[in-house]
């Protein structure tokens, strides 16, 4: 949520700002803002632009003499305050020669604001950002370093930031508490950027800064120290990245690059994990051995929006397969209800960006009480993966689109693992424990099967975002399919679609069910494939439209509803293959409405805030 990029080399830093800043608007795109230091040879000073709007607003509107070859940049996901040009970054002092940008909220920015205006500051923004770059250029310290950790002292909040100073004009000075932060060395230059993705084209050689760490910058090096300016040993390696994948390549968007990206996904997070021997999975990372994964009493998931109903399908595969009392919740809300933490029970948090800040905070609370946590979690070296006693990468490669696709098929390949492996440590047999593992090899291909059909979803899809509302209706396993299935179409359609169990339609929402509301169901060859069927006549008598994801041979009579078949599984695993077209419908009416798919309205990839 929210970018940050920054330069400091024999390059022009304008255009490698605006170049990272593109690379980085699935983070935040309702304004964006560059500084460059310039001034040649005389008196160094500190240029700005910023606007609202997009970063190509932001390129085409930068003034024409623009040097230097030092800066910082910024693209925004407003928190204080509505997306304006004032409220864009960088933010600066009443001097001009302070540039600072911003990842992150600074709680007490309310009472600092005050206290700077008291003193006769005159703020030219609702930010909670400004206060820092007045804080920087009232402090006295001799240097840049002691300014900016001066200014930090007295802030309390989370932060990546930048700070550009122009009596300072040799470096770039930055620092880190709980929003993401990389140095990139280059060859006589480096680079800084809140995402890998922002780097990856011009260096693959990375430091990650710690929380509570800070940087300097000039074009020949870096060095890392604590906010008291103690020294740090953060050093630089060489990540196996494959920049390339950054990028969209020939597809129209990131997210139908990643929607066809899932079968190689899926086979990435099962590789090296599969067990034919003993007919269970290997996750060694969890650090569980047998006799721990045994006395394992309970397992709680917790995860944001899709990541929280992955989570579900999860806790329903563990509950199944393993027998062990499993359910998923909300992490934001896990948080602010003083849980109980048991020792018995295993939390797992499962996030693609490992940034969610609520699923963060939830991990920290857990262990703060002596919980055990483990992570599935994509971004290696995230802020979640660090803090968990362990857990498994998801391997679904960068994921830059807003809605989540690949990371999310791969969440559930995890949670099927996680819930072998516990299974086969208790009474699931060796036989049922094969059934399994045959079934979660052939899933990649399945996906890709159903991916094929992409053509025959796109008339369904045009249909479906003509309605104003939509129910997504399942019961068991499949209600959050449908929870998953809801939220996708609603976040890059604008569409209201809610979902529903189709047990509960007749105690309320089928007063709801109209000609002009459709409902898409899902209903797998499962135990409850006749309810199912039953439900969804009462939906067809009150006269709505009905899409029904099934399996071929599901008797459904006389029902006059579009039918989409997709392949069968084993049925604790079929849930993710009634995901897949889900995914495309929401896909195809959002493209068809003539929407941005990669960044919805309102929304921004990774929730740094809470
Ligand atoms: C929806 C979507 C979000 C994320 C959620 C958690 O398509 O992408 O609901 O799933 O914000 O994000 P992570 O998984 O990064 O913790």
């Amino acid at each position: 949520m929210c970018g940050i990029v920054g330069y400091i080399g024999g390059q022009q830093a304008a255009p490698l700002l605006l170049e990272g800043l593109g690379r980085l608007e699935h983070r935040g795109y309702d304004s964006a803002g560059v500084a460059v230091l310039g001034g040649g040879t005389g008196r160094s000073t500190v240029r700005i632009a910023r606007r609202a709007g997009r970063v190509r607003d932001l390129a085409e509107s930068l003034p024409a003499r623009f040097a230097g070859r030092c800066g910082i940049g910024h693209t925004r996901w407003a928190t204080h305050g509505p997306a304006t040009d004032a409220n864009a970054h960088p933010h600066t002092d009443a001097s001009g020669r302070v540039a600072v940008v911003h990842n992150g909220i600074l709680d007490n920015a309310g009472l600092l604001r005050r206290r700077l205006t008291e003193e006769g500051v005159e703020l030219t923004s609702e930010t909670d950002t400004e206060v820092l770059a007045h804080l920087v250029a009232r402090s006295v310290a001799p240097t840049l370093e002691g300014r900016v950790a001066e200014a930090l002292a007295l802030v309390e909040g989370t932060w990546g930031l930048a700070v550009l100073h122009a009596d300072f004009p040799d470096r770039v000075v930055v620092a880190r508490n709980g929003s993401p932060l990389l140095i990139g060395v280059g060859d006589k230059e480096m680079h800084v950027a809140s995402d890998l993705a922002a780097l990856v084209r011009y260096t693959t050689t990375v430091a990650h800064l710690e929380d509570g760490e800070m940087a300097t910058l000039t074009a020949t090096g870096f060095t890392t120290y604590r906010q008291d300016l103690t020294a740090t040993a953060t050093t630089a390696r060489v990540l196996e990245v494959d920049p390339a994948s950054y990028d969209a390549g020939e597809h129209e968007s990131f997210m139908r690059k990643e929607m066809l990206e899932q079968p190689a996904a899926a086979e990435r997070v099962l590789r090296g994990r599969l067990d034919d021997r003993f007919a269970t999975a290997h996750l060694g990372g969890l650090g569980l051995d047998a006799r721990e994964a045994r006395a394992v009493r309970r397992v709680k998931i917790l995860g944001c929006g899709s990541a929280y109903y992955v989570g579900q399908m999860g806790a329903s595969l563990i509950e199944e397969l393993a027998r062990v009392p499993a359910d998923a919740e909300a992490a934001s809300e896990f948080r602010y209800r003083n849980p109980v933490i048991d020792p018995d029970t295993l939390y797992v948090a499962v996030s693609q960006s490992g940034e969610t800040v609520d699923t963060l905070l939830a991990v920290q609370e857990i262990r703060r009480k002596g919980g055990r946590v483990v992570g599935l979690v994509n971004v290696v070296g995230s802020a979640v993966a660090r803090e968990c006693d362990g857990g498994l990468y998801l391997h679904a490669g960068p994921e830059v689109a807003v809605a989540s696709t690949k990371a999310l098929t791969t969440m559930f390949l995890g949670f099927a693992l996680l819930a072998l492996q516990l299974a086969r440590v208790r009474d699931l047999s060796i036989a049922e424990g094969r059934r399994l593992v045959d079934a979660l090899r052939a899933l990649p291909e399945q996906i890709a099967e159903v991916l094929d059909t992409e053509a025959d979803l796109v008339a369904v899809a045009k249909e479906l975002a003509e309605a104003e509302s939509l129910f997504f209706v399942g019961r068991v396993r499949g209600f959050p399919v449908a929870r998953e299935g809801a939220q996708k179409f609603k976040e890059i359609s604008y569409r209201h679609a809610e979902a529903y169990q189709t047990s509960e339609l007749k105690h309320g929402p089928l007063a709801l069910i109209s000609p002009a509301v459709p409902t898409v169901a899902i209903v797998p060859d499962d135990e409850l494939v006749e309810r199912n069927v039953a439900a969804l006549h009462e939906i067809a008598a009150r006269g709505g439209p009905l899409v029904v994801l099934t399996h071929a041979g599901v008797d459904l009579g006389d029902l006059a509803a579009t039918r989409i078949d997709v392949p069968r599984s084993e049925r604790e695993l079929d849930p993710i293959l009634l995901t897949i077209p889900l995914q495309v419908l929401a896909y195809h009416a959002a493209a068809h409405l003539g929407h941005d798919v990669d960044k919805p309205r309102n929304l921004a990839k990774s929730v740094t805030v809470e």
